[in-house]
């Protein structure tokens, strides 16, 4: 019996050797490990029984509008490309400088309709907390009380969130954030340094 595992072994681990096609992965064992016996969205070893299509991952809904612009990934650019932790406020507002201008008419009246859409109706029309959702919040910070913050330090909070406020980053393209971070200046009343 011992002679004959050791000459099953002996085989074995030479016609293992002698496999000629290199993508060929050989006898899978515990072929579980490598196919997970729950449909996974990423891959697919067999028709799914379950939906029509056959497909794990769905196909998304008719009208769905691509994350893609000319080639670019928005997705990309809003996220993973954010350089800083959502911790590192302090440096963050330190290092991040707004490239626009309250001057720019074009960049404040679309500013005020990005912050319409997206901050009123928590920080409310003045910017001091009270829009309609904030009484149902608990309370949301009155925007006179970053008076004294820097612009980067508004971008930063905006893209990662801060305390109860959660991130828009995900939500909002860079440069629509520096435009709501320049109207923002007039609500909590802070006047950029003049270079
Ligand atoms: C769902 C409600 C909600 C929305 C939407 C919201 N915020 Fe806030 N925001 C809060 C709350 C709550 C706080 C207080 C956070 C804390 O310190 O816990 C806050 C705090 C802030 C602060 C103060 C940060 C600091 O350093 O104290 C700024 C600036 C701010 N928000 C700007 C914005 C801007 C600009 C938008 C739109 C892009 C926005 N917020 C959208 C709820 C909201």
């Amino acid at each position: 019996m011992k002679k004959f595992l050791l000459f099953a072994v002996i085989t074995f681990s030479l016609t293992a050797c002698v496999d000629k096609d290199p993508q060929d992965p050989g006898v899978e064992y515990a072929s579980q490990m490598y196919h997970s016996l729950p449909y996974d969205p990423y891959s697919q070893i067999d028709p799914n029984s379950y939906n029509a299509d056959g497909l794990n991952m769905r196909l998304p809904v008719p009208g769905t509008v691509s994350r893609q612009q000319n080639g670019e990934d928005l997705s990309i650019e809003m996220s993973l490309n954010y350089p800083f932790a959502k911790d590192s406020l302090e440096y963050a507002a330190k290092v991040l400088k707004n490239p626009l201008s309250m001057s720019d008419t074009s960049v404040m009246s679309q500013g005020k309709d990005l912050y319409i859409k997206y901050c009123q109706h928590c920080h409310g029309e003045a910017g001091d907390g009270q829009g309609p959702v904030a009484k149902k919040y608990g309370g949301v910070a009155n925007l006179k009380s970053v008076a004294d913050k820097t612009e980067g330090h508004i971008y930063h909070v905006i893209t990662m969130g801060k305390g109860r406020m959660w991130a828009h980053g995900s939500q909002i393209l860079p440069k629509d954030r520096w435009k709501i971070v320049t109207y923002v200046n007039t609500l909590r009343g802070y006047t950029p340094p003049a270079n």
